[in-house]
């Protein structure tokens, strides 16, 4: 779970040889400090907030750097030269876009910073999302982002990553989920989100503390015993949240010690029973009188090649993966049984890049990650209707004892096919899953959140 490379790299004679041989040379990420103060600095270094020149996109910056200086960020509306003091981000909001011809001159001075940017520093992409209703023109201009933002990030090094917000439903930059979605993007807290687009609505709202904006949530998490989900509570919590941890009796150890840290709950429970969500209400009302979120986490490999696939390792990955999920979904989904009318609802599920771009010895794990994202969707207007929202996480590599048993060659290879050239942190997963959690986030709803570096492999 230790990418010795990594380290190697980065200290004195490792940086050298690996220089000399051409080797790649994965940066040490900027994350955030197991600290309240969290976000402090949001971003370190100048923050360049350019548009695409129409006046639409000039009142989307303007909403915009209001909440980026009521962060205490150092904003700047040009890229004019700022001293010695590295960018630590560079926004265009090109919400304005009518032809494709409209992004030359923005990208060109995007492009015009780019040498300037300090380590793991951000660049970010507002647009709008290409909709129905578009001609085929404008449909192109917005529909194109897409594919800018995924090409720009891979040129970016050091750390730095790319990605974009795609604002729908007629939201506009200043609104709490685009503006909460910036700041997550922005932040050490989306460490290994790179090459994404959020499409983020109108609704949400913006936390009263922003360092705690799970306060006065109660938060269950499956598969809390170790590894993305034992970091999901921790994070939860770190933020504010009362955590009901759940995992089988035979993890019941380790659980206790993710639960006793977290300061929440623990259930020993198996989440393919038929009463699992009633359970997981009953133990959250029994100590908070509430349960606000869930997140399907646990999550079980089974890996064969078809060809040598038995029944079992077939049927018992289904039977965790997808069908518990779904078939708690269905008492969750209940109006009134998640959330109230101060706080809506949220269900997370953990997808992963294989059930995206599908992946050798994993026939049955793709089935139910892919099934977690039709599910998500399927799911996502049943939640709106009582005001909460149903989204999904896919994580890439991430360093856990799943990944941990993969063969050492094909280990170091999947670390090493992302645009960071590294492995993510379970914290990097937890992060993205607390920020859907958020009041900021109830704009965001449907989505699939790839948490992955930007795998080389997939969308
Ligand atoms: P892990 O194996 O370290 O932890 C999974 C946890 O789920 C364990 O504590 C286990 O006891 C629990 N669990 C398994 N079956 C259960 C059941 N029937 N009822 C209750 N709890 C059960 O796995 P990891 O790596 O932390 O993964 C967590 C989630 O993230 C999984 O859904 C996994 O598919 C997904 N994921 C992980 C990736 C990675 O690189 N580690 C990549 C993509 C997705």
């Amino acid at each position: 779970m230790n990418d010795s490379y990594l380290s190697f790299v980065n200290g004195g004679p490792g940086k050298a040889v690996a220089k000399q041989l051409g080797l790649p040379r994965p940066a040490v990420l900027r994350r955030t400090a197991d600290l309240t103060d969290v976000d402090s600095p949001l971003v370190p270094g100048r923050v360049v907030v350019l548009t695409d020149g129409s006046d639409a996109a000039r009142v989307d910056a303007d909403a915009l750097v209001e909440h980026l200086l009521a962060w205490g960020a150092d904003v700047r509306r040009d890229a004019g030269p700022g001293g010695a003091r590295k960018l630590g981000a560079v926004v265009l909001v090109a919400t304005g876009l009518e032809r494709s011809a409209d992004l030359t001159e923005p990208a060109l001075a995007v492009g015009g910073t780019l040498r300037e940017l300090a380590p793991s520093a951000r660049v970010l992409v507002l647009s709008r999302a290409a909709g129905p209703e578009d001609s085929p023109g404008l449909a192109a201009a917005r529909a194109g982002v897409d594919g800018f933002v995924r090409s720009l990030a891979k040129e970016l090094r050091a750390g730095a990553t790319g990605n974009g917000i795609a604002l729908a439903g007629g939201a506009s930059a200043g609104d709490p989920s685009p503006a909460g979605a910036a700041r997550f993007l922005l932040s050490a807290r989306s460490a290994f989100v790179d090459g994404q687009i959020l499409t983020a609505g109108p609704g949400g709202q913006a936390p009263a503390d922003w360092a705690r904006p799970l306060t006065g949530l109660v938060v269950a998490v499956t598969g809390a015993a170790r590894g993305i989900g034992a970091e999901i509570a921790r994070v939860a919590a770190r933020d504010g949240a009362h955590v009901v941890g759940v995992d089988v009796p035979a993890a019941g150890e380790a659980l206790a010690a993710t639960v006793n840290a977290a300061g929440g709950i623990a259930l020993q429970l198996d989440v393919t029973r038929d009463d699992a969500a009633e359970r997981i209400l009953a133990a959250a009302h029994a100590r908070y009188g509430r349960l606000d979120v869930v997140v399907h986490n646990a999550g079980i490999l089974r890996d064969k090649l078809l060809a040598n696939m038995t029944e079992d390792r077939f049927a018992d990955l289904l039977a965790v993966n997808i069908a518990a999920p779904v078939l708690m979904n269905e008492t969750f989904a209940e109006p009134g049984a998640l959330g109230d009318a101060a706080h809506a609802p949220r269900i997370i599920s953990l997808a992963s890049t294989s059930g995206i771009a599908g992946n050798r010895g994993q026939t049955n794990y793709g089935y139910a990650k892919s099934g977690i994202i039709g599910m998500t969707r399927a799911l996502a207007p049943l939640m709106a209707a009582s005001g909460g929202t149903a989204n999904a996480v896919a994580p890439g590599f991430i360093e856990t004892d799943m990944t941990a048993k993969i063969p050492a060659v094909p280990r170091q290879a999947s670390r090493r096919m992302s645009s960071l050239q590294q492995g993510g942190l379970p914290v990097d997963v937890a992060e993205a899953i607390a920020f859907l959690a958020s009041p900021q986030a109830g704009g965001i709803n449907g989505e699939v959140l790839r948490v992955c570096g930007q795998l080389l492999v997939g969308r």
